[in-house]
């Protein structure tokens, strides 16, 4: 007799390619993360608060839903925190769906929507990004039915790095009144594209936010949504009262106490590593989607070749297929000099 329901047996297990990622050995430039570790001041406010002898007690969360609306400029009511937004995601899909019930994922994307919807069985459509038009809109527009539970919005989506209008979300959220309109803003200190304050307005929008990339804090598992407070109400009722550990919570008092480092370095990569990178692309001919994020999608002659010289010279970078199976790299944006010593192997490697 099978222990479980069916249909898990039939799903794969998403494994990220986290092996060897040896920071001592390689620059991390596959994860889309900070490339650098956050300010000293965090890192010490993290270890003087296990030195101080709490560990034993349940985590409680005091005011970070409070600070977290103030940095979003919402209700705090609008807000819940999550471990990872891959649990805020997860909460969707699961408090939405239900046997029959068709989600909408544009592809290619970040793995987890697909996850999530298999867990619950739904029915998964997924209409295709492309290079000049970035997010299906017309495609997702026509698939909307009855049965549409979700429809995500990856904004900027990973790994193409193209941003959707605030437009494009509201005429979704109109044209699927009984669907959540999942927009993941993960990225989205780098974008600054937002709809957090339509949550109210539009009371089918959901939006998941995360510490994890701009922030630096991945390994504490930090992430947040914000939607209309009903929402939230029952969102909460389905998410564990102990899911996010309190080091997070610590780490992102102190993040906020020292909030310009992460600014600085948002900075750095937008204003400097950036733009420096797109101009060597375009010096270089190649062929690459518009980013509006800390990462691009570029698209070698020989990706696999790029990709072992990169690692040989200790630059981990992530290969992704576009829609017809054609292999790009994309590459995470970090320092200036680290994106100089990037340009520096890809200028020895490119014909
Ligand atoms: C688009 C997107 N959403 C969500 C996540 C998950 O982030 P978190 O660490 O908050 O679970 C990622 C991570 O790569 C991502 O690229």
């Amino acid at each position: 007799m099978a222990l479980f329901k069916q249909h898990i047996y039939k799903m794969g297990t998403y494994k990220p390619p986290l092996d060897g990622r040896d920071p001592e050995r390689f620059t991390l430039l596959d994860f889309n993360e900070r490339t650098v570790p956050v300010a000293d001041e965090i890192a010490r406010d993290i270890a003087e608060w296990v030195l101080a002898g709490r560990l034993q007690m349940y985590p409680s969360y005091g005011d970070i839903c409070d600070q977290i609306a103030d940095y979003c400029q919402v209700a705090a009511a609008q807000v819940m925190i999550t471990n990872g937004s891959d649990q805020g995601i997860d909460l969707v899909f699961r408090c939405c769906c239900e046997p029959g019930s068709e989600v909408i994922v544009p592809g290619p994307s970040f793995p987890m929507y697909l996850q999530s919807a298999a867990i619950e069985a739904a029915q998964v459509h997924q209409p295709q990004y492309s290079r000049d038009r970035g997010y299906p809109l017309d495609k997702v527009l026509g698939l909307i039915n009855a049965k549409t539970r979700v429809v995500v919005v990856s904004n900027p989506n990973n790994p193409s790095a193209t941003s959707v209008s605030r437009e494009a979300i509201v005429r979704l959220a109109k044209a699927a009144p009984r669907a959540a309109i999942l927009v993941d803003e993960c990225y989205f200190e780098y974008c600054g594209i937002s709809v957090v304050d339509l949550v109210e307005q539009y009371p089918n929008i959901i939006v998941t936010r995360t510490f994890s990339k701009t922030w630096g804090l991945p390994s504490l598992r930090l992430g947040y949504v914000v939607s209309a407070k009903a929402n939230i109400d029952e969102l909460l009722k389905v998410r564990g009262p102990y899911d996010v550990n309190q080091l997070a919570i610590v780490a992102l008092n102190s993040a906020f106490k020292h909030r310009q480092t992460i600014e600085a370095y948002i900075d750095e990569v937008m204003q400097k590593s950036k733009p420096e990178f797109e101009a060597f692309l375009d010096r270089h001919g190649l062929d690459y989607w518009p980013s509006s994020a800390n990462f691009i999608w570029v698209f070698f002659d020989d990706a696999e070749a790029v990709e072992h010289a990169l690692r040989a010279a200790g630059i981990l970078v992530r290969p992704k297929d576009d829609a017809s199976g054609r292999k790009g790299l994309r590459i995470t944006l970090g320092t200036l000099s680290q994106t100089q010593a990037l340009m520096q192997v890809l200028a020895s490697v490119l014909p």
